[in-house]
């Protein structure tokens, strides 16, 4: 079959409506992506579309109107919910579709078998033209092959449908660029089933109940079925493999820094091109979600247009307003895989050092700079509070170390644990574990409240291998007699029990192999402040 690409004139408009009133299948530009249109109700006529676009029989097409009132003059639906007639009113002509109870005059296999029927009604001047021309409501899926990018562009028609389509009607870019939003309506709620141009902020304008279904960013689990079948397939794909990155402009520049420019390309934003040095597409400026919209499905079909290229690296939207709909088309065609890079974005500072050497003075201060610090002798004294860690010492230790009320009676452990070194080990075996736990609870807490960082302040972050969680570790160290000096002072010491307790902890060495920054402490407080917070503007400021 020979394919005309047609342009908007009344001519062409009247030529492609002769293919459609045959029982044809025309390519039609709509303001969200082109569309294959042929008769809602001719049977025969919806078969070719399924035919041409290789599609399953059980997905089921968008019936295109070019006015409000041709729902009751086509007979489409057996009634329009009061919502919906809402919701018409507020977003049509536009990208919009809604699921209405559809009537017998719609054809099984324009609804995929289902007893609702998808209404929309386009902004695009042209589709409503051939809408008029044609005489009947038009059924059009996007005009993409099944699985592939839809079609922006009348050439993306083109080279999906070339000669199995009579013609291609021409009207230029498509505005908006994704697909429309559909709505079912059911019990007063309102579910976003695909998110599109008509984001659900715009929806819950007009409308309280607003609800997304799940399947919109999940992938469906076993044997659940779609409420909108389209759903469940693998969707606007390249051949290429696509995998969104989720992270910071930092973590995602380093991470396709790292990959080889000759197989891969990154998708970015117009912000990162500069400080990428493999291949990229620009997918547009960092807060233009329109524009991300727009480009989105002609940056697929691009990768696949790239010598060698076999995986392209995306970043990950946020899921808000229009960035949903560009998750949802982006989290198909990456068939679900993300990279999440977050981890490395979320900064557990360990800081650690002798006793008197200044640590406290140094965690004051990045606390004052608006830190979270988190104190690990704290979550010590949380943890004896725990049945785990009880049932642990008493295995250890016996009975004696418990008060009556089964509460661990810490000088008594003292006594029990720091008597030898074997004990000490025993006590950490019985506490850290627990400890651990609840140290992962905080940075858990913290970072999912969207924090950037955390301080933990821990004096035996290496002994007890907490250090293991920690980004990166901050070390605060002084001369031997300095800090017995400070110990004596700060906690009434005599000389000998000062030394005694030095004698016991690590020497500079071990911490200054240990850590990425040292902090020493040797002269005032004044300069010991100063050094803190030259170093928070490394550590906190990106
Ligand atoms: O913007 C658009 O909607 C474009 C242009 C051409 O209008 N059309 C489009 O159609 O994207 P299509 O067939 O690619 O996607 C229609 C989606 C599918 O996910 C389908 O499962 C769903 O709408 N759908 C159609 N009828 C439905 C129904 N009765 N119940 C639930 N979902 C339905
Ligand atoms: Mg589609």
């Amino acid at each position: 079959m020979n394919t005309l690409l047609l342009g908007t004139s009344e001519e062409d408009i009247n030529l492609a409506a002769s293919f459609i009133k045959e029982g044809g299948v025309v390519g039609m530009p709509t303001e969200t992506v082109y569309g294959l249109a042929a008769n809602a109700l001719d049977e025969e006529a919806v078969k070719r579309i399924f035919e041409a676009k290789g599609r399953p029989s059980d997905n089921p097409l968008i019936v295109h109107i070019s006015d409000f009132e041709e729902i009751e003059r086509f007979n489409l639906v057996s009634e329009v919910p009061r919502v919906a007639k809402l919701l018409a009113d507020a977003f049509w002509p536009g990208p919009l579709t809604i699921i209405m109870p559809k009537s017998d005059n719609v054809p099984e296999i324009t609804t995929g078998g289902l007893s609702t029927v998808a209404v929309r009604f386009p902004a695009d001047k042209n589709a409503q033209r051939l809408i008029k021309a044609a005489g009947c409501p038009l059924a059009a899926p996007s005009a993409n092959l099944s699985g592939s990018p839809s079609p922006t562009t009348a050439n993306h028609v083109y080279s999906d449908m070339k000669g199995k389509i009579p013609a291609i009607i021409d009207g230029g870019e498509c505005k908006v660029g994704l697909e429309s939003t559909v709505v079912s309506i059911k019990d007063g709620v309102v579910t976003v089933l695909r998110p599109g141009g008509i984001t659900a902020e715009d929806l819950m304008s007009v409308y309280e109940r607003v609800e997304v279904c799940d399947a919109v960013l999940n992938k469906l689990k076993e044997g659940e079925t779609a409420l909108s079948p389209g759903m469940k397939y693998k969707h606007y794909s390249p051949n290429a493999r696509v995998c969104l990155v989720k992270g910071s402009d930092r973590s995602f520049r380093d991470f396709v820094n790292k990959q080889d420019g000759s197989k891969t390309v990154a998708l970015c934003y117009e912000e990162d091109k500069e400080h990428i040095t493999i291949p990229t597409i620009v997918m547009g400026s960092k807060a233009d979600l329109e524009a991300q919209a727009h480009n989105l499905f002609a940056d697929l079909r691009h990768i696949d247009e790239l010598e060698g290229v076999t995986c392209a690296y995306v970043r990950c939207p946020e899921a808000e307003g229009l960035g949903m709909a560009v998750l949802n088309r982006l989290i198909r065609a990456a068939g679900f895989e993300v990279i999440n890079l977050e981890a490395d974005d979320f900064k557990i500072i360990g800081l650690t050092g002798q006793s008197g050497a200044g640590k406290s003075t140094v965690s004051e201060v990045f606390e004052k700079l608006g830190a979270v610090v988190i104190n690990a002798d704290e979550l010590a004294h949380a943890a004896l509070k725990t049945e785990e860690c009880k049932e642990n010492l008493r295995l250890a230790f016996g009975g004696g170390i418990f008060d009556e009320n089964g509460e661990v009676i810490r000088k008594a452990l003292a006594r029990a644990a720091f008597c030898s070194k074997e004990n000490t080990e025993k006590l950490n075996r019985c506490t850290h574990p627990v400890i651990i736990e609840l140290a992962k609870n905080e940075f858990d807490y913290y970072k999912r409240a969207g924090e950037k960082a955390v301080v933990f302040d821990a004096p035996t972050l290496f002994e007890s291998g907490l250090n293991r969680l920690c980004s990166v570790v901050v070390s605060v160290i002084a001369d031997k007699d300095l800090r017995a000096q400070r110990i004596m002072e700060r906690d009434s010491l005599s000389f000998e029990d000062a030394y005694l307790r030095l004698n016991a902890q690590n020497d500079d060495k071990f911490y200054t192999e240990k850590s990425r920054y040292v902090i020493e402490n040797n002269g005032t407080a004044e300069e010991l402040i100063k050094k803190a917070e030259e170093l928070s503007k490394e550590l906190f400021d990106e």
